[in-house]
């Protein structure tokens, strides 16, 4: 049985240990799964050269793990709970058994596609129990998955696609988010028509939409579903074969291919899973994310799954009918581990109370939020409003590249403090570093945020550009893995993170490369350049401010901006359009021609008086009159 950590003294004992004895730790944690081979070295290789592995020599198959080891004692339980958008459709619950029959079946027919151990594959669908079944499938076969946001457009998707040379493509006709139709396979044919690479593209009928399907390309889920057996013998993977790709934005305008294996990215969202939000059998856990972020992948699917509890996906929105739906939700399913982001806490709290009312939410036993720093007001009113004051909060940080938690209080067992993430996970060394990359090893300090040594889950390379990975992560302190995100540390060696110190913007939990959008931005042919900046926003924690400078200079405004605004949905999504857009005469630049982003983060954040010196710079002129018009 998993240790579940059950009391801060235990705590306190079981992470010294895993830091102390840390291959013995990870290798006890690691005996309760199903190998088909143990492994022979728990852990090799260092942060230097990037090589780290994890349970070398090991053979296993991480979907024996999520469904088939359940089976006997609790096929019949259900694994997914599905709530459709429209709550007068008829909901689902899918149990192991069903599940595994599913999975199944799918791997088969994918195998029948010709689809291999290794091949990527891409998938764009709606939060549906198929998405689910689509990525355990390639699990089981040994394929890879990609898994591209829904709200991403044609190229976005079309960029991963090529970038991880997928050849495969799993998609949906389309789906209803509230009362708006999204026509997930549209985008998607605008996509293929830049990937000659993709061989078929499967389409699973959601919705009765019209969908154009290609001959010789199109596929429905349906057809190749037909005749295929549902028994499917998992394929023997290695340890540290591929598990999935997933992108996330960087201080470029180029997303990461993130890369994640197999048997420490299980191990590690098993066991967080499990004592982070202390998870009992027969408890219903319900996460807000979308799958198509890691929350979704480590904390809605494989976390879930590989503990046996029982996961409910939503596919709507969390306003549709009403701003009440979430709690009707809660209370329809009894769920009692909730889970979701700032931003939506935020959105709901300035609805006011009256979405509460005869909501009983009485089966609720954990809180939880990611994606963002959470502010104090927002947390109280979650403890207050939702958990009525008796259900613990964790506050877990973590990252794309992190596979799963690493600092968080563990629910009801270790402190809480409002705003912080507190105390890292089992296993995890965090380490503040100044400027100049010295560990603060006060007890009480501020700045950046490192991580000592690896964990199973940590992300093994940027897909197919290793120097990157190395670059991005391991150069910046050498010796240690650099999040990106600055901290502070309180008396009692509690975390709180102050968010991204780089060129990276959290908006409502999405994280997203300044670069990037200046890159779209960039498309629009009057604009010269760009530059973009975060700024605080009161419900999205951060919001997406553009200065633009034009050539020739727009006559009609409001059009321009109007057409900047899609120019950024059409290259990367709709959820990436800048929040205000000022034209200026210039951007403010070194005399070498570097664009100075922190003069005008502050004039972004309203903190005029704190540009600091501006005499040094090439035009310093603009600064004046940028702070006029914003002020303005
Ligand atoms: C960035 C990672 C990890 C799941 C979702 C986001 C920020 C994440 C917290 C938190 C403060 C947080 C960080 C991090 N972040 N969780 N609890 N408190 N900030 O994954 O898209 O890879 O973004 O999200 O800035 O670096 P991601």
């Amino acid at each position: 049985m998993l240790q579940r950590i059950s009391s801060l003294k235990e705590y306190q004992t079981t992470y010294k240990n895993s830091i102390e004895q840390s291959e013995n730790f990870w290798s006890e944690v690691a005996d309760n799964f199903l190998w088909k081979k143990k492994w022979e070295k728990v852990f090799s290789g260092g942060f230097e050269k990037a090589d780290y592995k994890w349970f070398e020599g090991g053979k296993l198959n991480i979907t024996e793990n999520c469904i088939d080891r359940h089976l006997e004692k609790f096929g019949n339980k259900t694994a997914i709970l599905w709530e459709p958008n429209n709550p007068t459709e008829q909901n689902r619950k899918i149990s192991y058994n069903e599940l595994h029959e599913a999975v199944c079946q799918f791997s088969n027919a994918l195998e029948k596609l010709g689809i291999k151990k290794g091949d990527t594959v891409c998938i764009y669908m709606p939060m549906i129990p198929e998405l689910a079944i689509a990525m355990l499938s390639c699990a089981r076969i040994g394929s890879i998955h990609s898994i591209v946001f829904g709200g991403f457009s044609a190229q976005s998707i079309a960029d991963r696609i090529q970038d991880a040379e997928c050849k495969w493509m799993i998609t949906a006709d389309g789906c209803y988010r509230g009362d708006k139709p999204l026509y997930l396979k549209k985008i998607v044919d605008e996509a293929l028509e830049k990937c000659p690479s993709i061989q078929k593209s499967i389409v699973l009928n959601r919705s009765n939409f019209d969908c154009n399907m290609k001959a010789d390309r199109d596929v429905w889920w349906s057809d190749i579903m037909k005749d295929c057996s549902t028994k499917h013998e998992a394929a023997t993977m290695d340890s540290e074969d591929p598990l999935f790709i997933l992108y996330t934005s960087g201080s470029t305008g180029k997303p990461k291919g993130v890369l994640h294996t197999t048997a420490g990215y299980m191990v590690y969202s098993t066991y967080t899973f499990l004592n982070v939000f202390q998870y009992q059998p027969e408890q219903i856990y319900w996460c807000t994310a979308d799958i198509g972020w890691v929350t979704g992948h480590s904390y809605i699917v494989y976390g879930p799954l590989l503990n046996g509890a029982t996961t409910l996906m939503y596919e709507g929105i969390p306003q549709f009918p009403d701003w009440g739906r979430w709690w009707e939700v809660i209370d329809k399913y009894k769920v009692n581990i909730f889970y979701t982001a700032p931003t939506a806490i935020r959105s709901l709290e300035a609805q006011g109370l009256k979405f509460l009312e005869g909501k009983s939410l009485e089966s609720l036993r954990v809180l939880g939020t990611v994606g963002e720093p959470i502010n104090e007001e927002a947390w109280e009113w979650y403890h207050k409003n939702i958990g009525k004051e008796k259900c613990p909060i964790v506050d877990t940080w973590w990252q794309t590249e992190t596979g799963g938690i690493l600092i968080s209080s563990l629910a009801g067992v270790t402190p809480v403090k409002p705003s912080f993430a507190t105390l890292p996970f089992l296993g995890v060394e965090p380490l503040i570093v100044d400027a100049n990359g010295k560990e603060i090893k006060e007890i009480i300090a501020e700045g950046n945020l490192c991580i000592r040594k690896s964990w199973p889950g940590q992300a093994r390379t940027v897909y197919k550009d290793h120097e990157r990975f190395i670059q991005t992560y391991f150069t910046t302190y050498p010796g240690m893995y650099f999040t990106g995100d600055g901290c502070k540390r309180d008396y009692d060696g509690n975390y709180r993170i102050t968010g991204r110190v780089d060129d990276v913007i959290n908006v409502s939990g999405h994280r997203i490369g300044t670069a990037e959008v200046e890159n779209a931005i960039n498309e629009h042919l009057d604009v010269y350049e760009s530059a973009v900046v975060g700024f605080p926003h009161f419900i999205k924690g951060q919001g997406i401010f553009a200065f633009v400078s034009c050539e020739p200079q727009p006559k009609d405004i409001i059009l321009f901006k109007q057409e900047v605004l899609n120019i950024v949905a059409k290259i990367i999504g709709p959820f990436a359009k800048p929040d205000r857009i000022e034209i200026v005469s210039g951007l403010p630049k070194t005399r070498s021609g570097k664009i100075m982003r922190r003069i005008l983060r502050k004039i972004a954040e309203g903190e005029f008086d704190k540009v600091g010196d501006v005499t040094t710079l090439l035009n310093p002129e603009v600064v004046e009159e940028i702070k006029k018009k914003v002020k303005g």
